[in-house]
């Protein structure tokens, strides 16, 4: 799950990671004058009206705006709220005491699947997009891989110091961006995160550095081992989808992806295999869904009645390989899924194989369901569910 702005900070305050100070989460523009008022009349020079979207370049777009006055405020409140930035429309805003900049660096940590461990970004050119700083002048983008086994005990204050001095940033902040590296490296690991970024990470005229922006994604499938993890969902920002919802409570697993081809198969692996040849076929799967290892005749049902669900698909390619699940309950369940489904418009494309298919075919071909092939091969399958998509 990714994060907006203010939680990533919260995120990073609760983990040791510099902050500025606090500031307020609205909602309207009452909210964000009365915000304003606040932190002016605290002492803050000027505060920053924050659009609070899962997506970058807010700045640019002008989600992002410093007010003086309690009546520029209401300005940029009414301009920021309910502005669309790249498909995002503004909900939610956190007015913030402006920070004194004097430089914007960069630096984060994120997953390195490429090199099965972590990666840490650093780099002295900060508050603009990493990648343009990475084509225009890749020497100044530090990139350190770090193994698993370098960071049992976390990330050492020596190669934070490494890292910070590689990337170049001035001596009079080193110290503490490499303090700030260790604690950010510990947020990400404690919190099960797969990404922390902070774009611009900045030394104050008086010498701190401050996460000024946070991008954090967490990993879904660690949200067991933290408490309140489902309190990170906030209205306005949040809009599960639906079909994913009801997946997880019916303990399926699937993922909606963008293409019009369904896909359910038994077996992660098979499923990811699935996908591919899907792709291979010049087609796109609108899911992953996997009905797992002892695909009941129930679970077909239920699966296959939630991928029918979703509007955008086309076709369902159904491919299953019977090791324990034998045929028959694979083709008991196809049949009575079209039962309980009754009419719908999609025809399903069956390969199955493995453990009893033969069988598991001879129900199917007796069952003589309108809207239902067979199909030989995994190959096979692929291009006749592509076909029909294309045509649908
Ligand atoms: N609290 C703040 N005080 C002063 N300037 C800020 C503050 N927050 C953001 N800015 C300025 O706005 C820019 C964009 O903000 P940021 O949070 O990075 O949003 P985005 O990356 O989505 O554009 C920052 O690079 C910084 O220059
Ligand atoms: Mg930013």
């Amino acid at each position: 799950m990714d994060l907006v702005e203010f939680q990533g900070k919260q995120l990073f305050a609760r983990n040791g990671v510099p902050v500025p100070a606090a500031g307020s989460v609205c909602r309207t523009v009452d909210e964000i004058v009365a915000a304003a008022e606040e932190h002016l009349g605290g002492g803050a020079s000027a505060v920053v009206v924050k659009a609070q979207v899962k997506t970058g370049g807010r700045g640019k777009a002008g989600g992002v705006k410093l007010a003086t006055t309690v009546d520029e405020a209401r300005e940029h409140a009414e301009s920021i709220l309910g502005l669309d930035i790249k498909g995002h429309v503004v909900n939610v805003v956190y007015v913030e005491p402006a920070s004194d900049i004097a430089e914007e660096y960069y630096l984060s940590v994120m997953h390195d699947r490429v090199n099965k461990g972590h990666l840490v970004i650093c780099s002295r050119e900060g508050g603009v997009e990493i990648e343009e700083v990475n084509r225009t002048n890749p020497d100044a983008v530090v990139k350190r891989p770090l193994l698993p086994a370098d960071t049992v005990d976390g990330l050492s204050p020596a190669t934070a110091t490494e890292i910070v001095t590689e990337a170049e940033l001035p001596a009079e902040v080193r110290d503490a961006a490499a303090g700030l590296l260790v604690a950010l490296f510990n947020a990400y690991r404690a919190e099960d995160a797969t990404l922390a970024e902070i774009n611009p990470l900045i030394r104050t005229t008086d010498d701190r550095v401050l996460a000024l922006d946070a991008k954090v994604s967490l990993d879904g499938s660690a949200a067991f081992r933290h408490d309140g993890y489902e309190e990170w969902k906030i209205d306005g920002i949040d809009a599960d989808d639906p079909l994913e919802a009801e997946a997880k409570a019916k303990g399926i697993q699937y993922v909606k992806l963008d293409g019009n081809v369904g896909v359910l198969g038994n077996g992660a692996g098979l499923v990811m295999a699935t996908l591919d040849v899907v792709a291979q076929n010049g087609g796109r799967a609108a899911n992953f869904l996997d009905v797992g290892g002892g695909a009941s005749a129930d679970a077909m049902a239920e699966s296959l009645a939630l991928v029918l669900k979703d509007p955008s698909v086309k076709s369902v390619f159904v491919n299953i390989f019977g090791g324990i699940t034998r045929g028959e309950d694979v083709a008991n369940g196809v049949i009575e899924a079209t039962k309980r489904l009754g009419d719908f418009p999609q025809t399903l494309v069956v390969r199955l194989d493995g453990t009893n298919a033969a069988e598991g075919r001879r129900l199917l071909e007796e069952a003589a369901l309108a809207n239902v092939v067979a199909a030989a091969t995994m190959q096979d399958a692929a291009a006749k569910a592509v076909e029909l998509a294309g045509q649908a």
